[in-house]
């Protein structure tokens, strides 16, 4: 793809203003403009294309209020053909003529891609959610080849340690799909929280859904899920263990380690000694919580954590050691591999892939998808094991870092800065890499963690821009800075329109409340 003329694309941009993100394949600027008015229909294929149609016309009504009705003789044709393999999973290509306009693509998700970028090529306003009046809205004339770099392209929301309410999430999905990412992925669960309803273990989330905020009841994320598979994003759901677990404990302490000792949810941050126990039981337990999070979540992927997993109580407890034994480990410690083996073969025989926070790159069982978060040097390793591979180092994808130091800077996670620049240099796949290594990185995926992430809104102000530009590392083959920020400036009156909150912020009362982080830091 980088064969494509980027130049073009770029030239583009200056001439007519079209400054997309993330960054198309391929864009000829050409002259003219496609105007709607209320008369404009759209001709769907069926399947697909009536999906991507449904989109456009739910998308565009509230600020536009255009009807865009369906109709054969349409001037807005959306074609699903799959000979257009060529394009994969999520490629599209558009031609907007002063008279026509014209959306094909492979698959259904390349049409849903292909939406975003009408959506973008519209004024601003369009993406208001309140009506808009004098505005003319049209198109200008363009033709567009566009495929993604990478299959995932995602962003993790953790909602354990601050409740987020749907609401929220749906408008979140909305933003992902904006900028053509199509992974959300929701950490449900962890010491200071369990978000996640399970009907067997109801304690869970009446016990650890008390501390900030509450939990999703079960139609609230199917609902959620329908919401983003219309959006062409998957809700990819995390159940942390054996580690990160102490609500579940302070739920059902015969999880843990030492039935008889009562535990709270977790009021400080941080890495929490209190680990799961490797009893038959919590076997039982945990293949019970995910055959219930399987029939929530339809993903193919469920991720398990598996992350700062301490051994001490392990180390300490004769059933654990016993354990050890009796599976012919060399030790306590190996319990974490394990328990992950054992936990990951369930999801395996079940028809899900197993995926894992990695802090090496050969702490996880080769079924695991390895998502390493701590350098992106474990990605090579894990590929080189055989395992696929989404890249996560918080160097480059921690969103809860502060994005500047600047003094007016909100506080975030202590120890360094993320910033716009860190995350667009994120290369997924280093050029350094042995092609078989390269080829098993899936793509890579920005973390909201929230201990220092009081609200929503706050949660934007720290998403955007910089999943702006993680999209564009996701999607786009030919990377450039310089125009990026140029596009970017433009795009910043679209996400005015969204009223997404985003630095610099001028105004000291934009500043959320921040609560003073409990106890200690993170053990990152
Ligand atoms: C992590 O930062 N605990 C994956």
């Amino acid at each position: 793809m980088t064969a494509f003329a980027q130049p073009a694309a770029r030239a583009a941009t200056h001439r007519t203003g079209i400054a997309l993100i993330p960054g198309p394949s391929q864009l000829t600027s050409l002259p003219g403009r496609f105007t709607f008015d209320e008369h404009t229909a759209v001709r769907a294929a069926p399947g697909g294309a009536r999906d991507a149609a449904a989109l456009l016309r739910t998308l565009l009504a509230p600020a536009t209020g255009l009807p865009l009705p369906a109709a054969d003789d349409g001037r807005i044709v959306f074609v699903l053909d799959p000979a257009l393999g060529g394009l994969g999973q999520e490629g599209y290509g558009l031609t907007v003529g002063s008279d026509a306009v014209l959306l094909r693509a492979g698959r259904r998700e390349g049409l849903l891609r292909g939406v975003q970028t009408i959506r973008q090529l519209l004024p601003p306003g369009a993406l208001s959610h309140e009506p808009v009046r004098g505005t003319e809205w049209s198109l200008p004339c363009v033709q567009i080849t566009d495929v993604p770099r990478f299959a995932w392209r995602g962003a993790m929301l953790d909602v354990a340690r601050r409740f987020r309410p749907v609401s929220f999430l749906r408008r979140f999905t909305d933003l992902l799909a904006l900028h053509k990412l199509n992974v959300l992925h929701l950490h449900l669960t962890d010491d200071q929280g369990w978000r996640m309803p399970v009907a067997a273990f109801p304690r869970l989330t009446g016990v650890g859904g008390e501390p900030h905020g509450g939990a999703y009841t079960r139609q609230e994320l199917s609902g959620l899920v329908a919401y983003a598979a219309a959006r062409g994003v998957t809700v990819v759901p995390e159940i942390e263990m054996p580690g990160h677990v102490r609500a579940a404990l302070a739920a059902y302490p015969e999880l843990g380690n030492d039935p008889s000792r009562r535990l709270t949810v977790w009021d400080r941050w941080g890495v929490c000694e209190n680990v799961l126990g490797v009893h038959d039981q919590v076997l039982d337990f945990c293949h019970t919580v995910l055959g219930e999070v399987m029939d929530t979540f339809p993903s193919p992927h469920v991720h398990i954590g598996g992350e700062e997993c301490p051994t001490t109580e392990w180390q300490r407890s004769a059933a654990a050691r016993r354990r050890a034994v009796a599976e012919g480990l060399a030790g306590p410690e190996a319990l974490h591999g394990w328990f992950m083996d054992r936990v990951g073969g369930f999801l395996t025989e079940n028809g899900r892939r197993p995926l894992g926070w990695t802090e090496s790159g050969s702490d996880l069982p080769t079924a695991f998808t390895a998502v390493p978060w701590r350098a992106a040097e474990h990605g090579l390793t894990a590929a080189r094991r055989g395992q696929d591979v989404i890249m996560a180092p918080y160097r480059s994808t921690y969103l809860d870092y502060p994005q500047s130091e600047r003094p007016d800077e909100p506080p975030g996670q202590p120890g360094g800065v993320v910033s716009l620049r860190d995350v667009y240099d994120l290369e997924p796949a280093p050029a350094g890499w042995e092609p078989e290594a390269a080829a098993r990185v899936l793509g890579t995926q920005a973390q909201l963690w929230s201990e220092y992430v009081p609200t929503g809104a706050h949660a934007e102000y720290l998403a955007f821009p910089r999943l702006c530009a993680l999209a564009e590392t996701a999607w786009s083959a030919h990377r450039d800075w310089p125009g990026f920020l140029r596009r970017l400036a433009h795009h910043r009156t679209r996400l005015d329109a969204l009223r997404v909150p985003g630095r610099p912020p001028h105004d000291p009362s934009h500043h959320s409340p921040l609560h003073p982080p409990p106890g200690e830091e993170s053990g990152r």
